[in-house]
């Protein structure tokens, strides 16, 4: 197979062309290898690919060639030496998880990360005898605080999902080449076009590829990216033994959405910052949690580690009193009273999305921790995809003013 790689372009073309690796065919657009083996010129040479003494491809298991586009051309962007695709954004975690933890380690965790990263380390991995607190992730001084003679992982998403807090990458990375521990950052909402946390010392870079790599609501994958050695000396006989792959026609989708990544991120970010600016002079809005905003604590942090702010607002209605459950009927009413926007719980589709956080993707974390974590019934995360924002503008005003009633949704 010819390649057709040059590592010298800039973001936008190795988006559409890094990675790309051509068949005898010389077909233009990628092809998708549907198969699950290999065959070889003979038993030598099988022996040879299954030992590793000679490269190539073996068994779809852990080498695929359209997967090998998609990871080299996510590799490129993200500026990794190297990565390995998953079948989703959780395989990615969890595999990370069982190339660097053994039992008795410990793992410090940011407060804010994802439901089900919490239910990976507080219920599974603990079951295997890996230890996990969690911090306020902004809060520095708490991931020293944290640290153990046992730590081996620090795990953070920046920006959270859903309340846009930021982890300071130097600071973080700094933090874990001190203590000898991998620190390991959810780079779902940026992505490479708007952050790249390797450039600030970050050890791995952790993708749910579902959301904006696909960038269309249509599959799901993962990816982790980091060093030549700890991707194939660390995590490759993870994967390879364990089977969570990607497999190649959603490696070639992925391929397709990374193609876009670029313009789709500047388009959606853009509009994120201008309905986020348009919430905060709402009158039915108590708070908004966007790092574009100059109220946001941490605004100058994202200006420094960020091209732009993102696409995922959040903010919180006015409900009238503080009780949890005004809260939710109203957060719920104008979740039911939206028509353009979706009621789902994906991100990162062209398609703008809205959630109510507490009810949903934080629905199996225990009351508790929802409430240290900062999400309240009062909570609406709203994911702003390709639509004009004057309507999402409209649609979230009617949503707003309305006795809010369900009516008749556009699709
Ligand atoms: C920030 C973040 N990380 C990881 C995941 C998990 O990804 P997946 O659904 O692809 O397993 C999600 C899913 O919503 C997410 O929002």
């Amino acid at each position: 197979m010819s390649k057709e790689i040059d590592e010298s372009a800039d973001f936008d073309t190795r988006a559409v062309r890094a990675g790309t690796q051509r068949s005898q065919f010389n077909e233009h657009s990628e092809a998708l290898f549907l198969t699950s083996s290999f065959v070889f010129d003979s038993a030598a040479q099988a022996a040879a690919r299954f030992s590793g003494a000679e490269a190539g491809n073996v068994y779809s298991r852990f080498t695929n060639p359209t997967v090998t586009m998609f990871e080299q051309r996510l590799a490129s962007l993200e500026g990794a030496e190297d990565c390995m695709a998953t079948a989703s954004g959780m395989a990615a975690i969890m595999a990370t998880c069982l190339a660097t933890l053994r039992a008795g380690d410990h793992v410090i965790c940011a407060a804010n990360v994802f439901g089900a990263t919490i239910q990976l380390f507080s219920n599974l991995l603990a079951r295997f005898g890996i230890a996990v607190t969690y911090v306020d992730a902004t809060d520095i001084g708490a991931w020293r605080a944290a640290a153990t003679a046992n730590t081996r992982l620090l795990y953070c998403e920046t920006p959270s999902n859903p309340l846009m807090e930021l982890v300071d990458l130097t600071q973080f990375g700094h933090f874990g080449r001190a203590i000898g521990a991998v620190s390991v950052v959810d780079n779902c909402f940026c992505t490479p076009a708007l952050q790249r946390p390797l450039e600030f010392g970050i050890d791995v870079v952790i993708h749910s590829a579902t959301k904006y790599l696909d960038g269309q609501g249509r599959v799901l994958g993962g990816a982790v990216l980091g060093s030549r050695a700890f991707i194939r000396d660390q995590l490759l006989p993870v994967l390879r033994s364990s089977g969570p792959s990607l497999s190649p026609f959603n490696a070639w989708v992925l391929l397709k959405g990374l193609e876009t990544l670029a313009i789709r991120m500047r388009a959606q970010s853009a509009a994120a910052q201008a309905l986020a600016e348009w919430l905060e002079r709402q009158a039915g809005v108590a708070r908004v949690y966007f790092p574009g905003l100059q109220s946001h604590p941490q605004a100058a942090l994202a200006r420094q580690q960020q091209s732009q702010a993102g696409a995922v607002v959040a903010f919180e209605v006015k409900a009238g009193n503080s009780n949890p459950v005004s809260q939710r009927e109203r957060a719920w009413r104008v979740i039911d009273a939206v028509r353009t926007m979706s009621i789902t719980a994906n991100l990162g589709d062209t398609r703008s999305t809205i959630t109510h956080p507490a009810t949903t993707t934080h629905g199996r974390i225990a009351q508790a921790d929802r409430e240290r974590a900062g999400i309240s019934e009062a909570l609406i995360r709203v994911a702003v995809g390709l639509e004009s924002v004057d309507d999402l503008k409209r649609d979230l005003e009617h949503a707003l003013g309305s006795g809010a009633h369900a009516d008749s949704r556009h699709d």
